[in-house]
């Protein structure tokens, strides 16, 4: 039995998704109309946060969203390497200085001590990244006195204690991009807050930074959440806290089933609820171990090889920079399969497959 890296279907909300998308058509209303709107209430309620604004995909959420936290540019935003290029590039693109800062190499995630040590008086934000669906400590950072501005990408259903993902600092991002948590069904995203200040400058940079649609106050973004994303969006964030609950057992069966004999398992960090977008393992034969379980039919993959501090787009900010978990992570790290949709049966096929590829 193959055992593919993405184990989720939408197939089981076909008939739903149709409906809503029928919806949409029907009424003639495209962008920024009562679907974005429902869904933005929603969201904001699933997560217990004051606002949520929906936007084009999740890198610009990020752009928005430090917009909206003061960034100006030449301002400097503190933030891992080891995430996706698009955080970094979102600061660059507000013209901040991206400042890179090692995680953990347990977690890997930022920490107290490894956004610390990349401070300087003109660091303007700090943005965790919760990587993989684990969650960095944000309450600890706001404690620095910066705004925080979590990456949530990542981790939709993701829990710090009582509180989500996305409800943690002074802003959040989500992506909704189709292999997220909570996927939509092409490219969509959000910022989410408590201030009524931020949301609105948010609101009105996703709509070329007018209010009104008559007078024009910044040069912002068309970057709306469309209709039918929104429509897709209500259908599916009723299914999140279950599919993370799924994706949670997964990795509790490949515990239980012996796969830490294997490979390094991933760690949550103190207090959270890991969201699991990726079931990211560590091996010393990380690349070694993904071709003999590819031979067997099992997806695998090493994420963030070279990391973004070494990309050649930020050569001029990353240049220097000496970040040796990342290093390590990025080398190391081998995503297995993970998904709502997995079996233990199928988990079972994955544990042998590291077995035998290990030895
Ligand atoms: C950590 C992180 N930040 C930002 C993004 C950007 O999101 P999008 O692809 O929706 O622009 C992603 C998506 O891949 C991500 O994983």
């Amino acid at each position: 039995m193959a055992v593919p890296l993405f184990a989720s279907s939408l197939e089981p909300y076909r008939a739903r998704l149709d409906e809503a998308l029928s919806r949409v058509v029907e009424s003639g209303s495209f962008i920024l109309g009562p679907e974005v709107a429902a869904f933005e209430e929603e969201f904001a309620r699933y997560l217990g946060a004051r606002h949520c604004v929906g936007v084009a995909n999740g890198t610009d959420a990020l752009a928005i969203a430090l917009r909206s936290l003061g960034v100006r540019p030449g301002d400097e935003v503190v933030m891992p390497s080891l995430t996706f290029y698009a955080t970094a590039e979102a600061a660059v693109e507000v013209g901040a200085v991206p400042v890179f800062c090692d995680v953990e190499l347990e977690t890997a995630c930022v920490t107290l001590d490894t956004v610390r040590a990349a401070l300087t008086p003109n660091t303007k934000v700090i943005v965790p990244v919760h990587l993989f669906g684990n969650v960095a400590p944000a309450p600890e950072l706001r404690e620095l006195g910066l705004p925080v501005l979590e990456d949530a990408a990542q981790a939709a259903g993701a829990t710090l204690g009582d509180r989500k993902a996305g409800a943690l600092g002074d802003a959040a991002t989500f992506s909704f991009f189709p292999s997220k948590n909570l996927p939509c069904l092409g490219d969509g995203g959000a910022v989410t807050t408590d201030s009524d200040e931020v949301a609105e400058h948010a609101r009105m940079l996703r709509f070329h930074g007018s209010r009104d649609k008559v007078t024009f106050e910044e040069v912002g973004y068309n970057s709306r959440l469309d209709e039918l994303q929104a429509a897709a969006l209500r259908v599916l964030l009723p299914e999140l806290d279950g599919w993370t609950e799924a994706r949670r057992a997964t990795a509790a069966e490949y515990e239980r089933q012996g796969l830490a004999e294997h490979v390094t398992l991933p760690r949550p960090v103190e207090g959270a609820g890991h969201a699991y977008h990726l079931y990211a393992a560590r091996s010393d034969r990380a690349d070694e171990l993904a071709a003999a379980l590819k031979e067997q039919g099992v997806g695998a993959r090493g994420y963030y090889r070279v990391p973004v501090h070494r990309q050649p787009a930020m050569q001029r900010f990353g240049a220097g920079a000496e970040l040796p978990a990342t290093e390590e992570l990025a080398a190391t790290n081998l995503a297995l399969p993970m998904g709502a949709g997995l079996s233990p049966e199928a988990v079972g096929e994955v544990v042998e497959a590291c077995a035998s590829g290990s030895t």
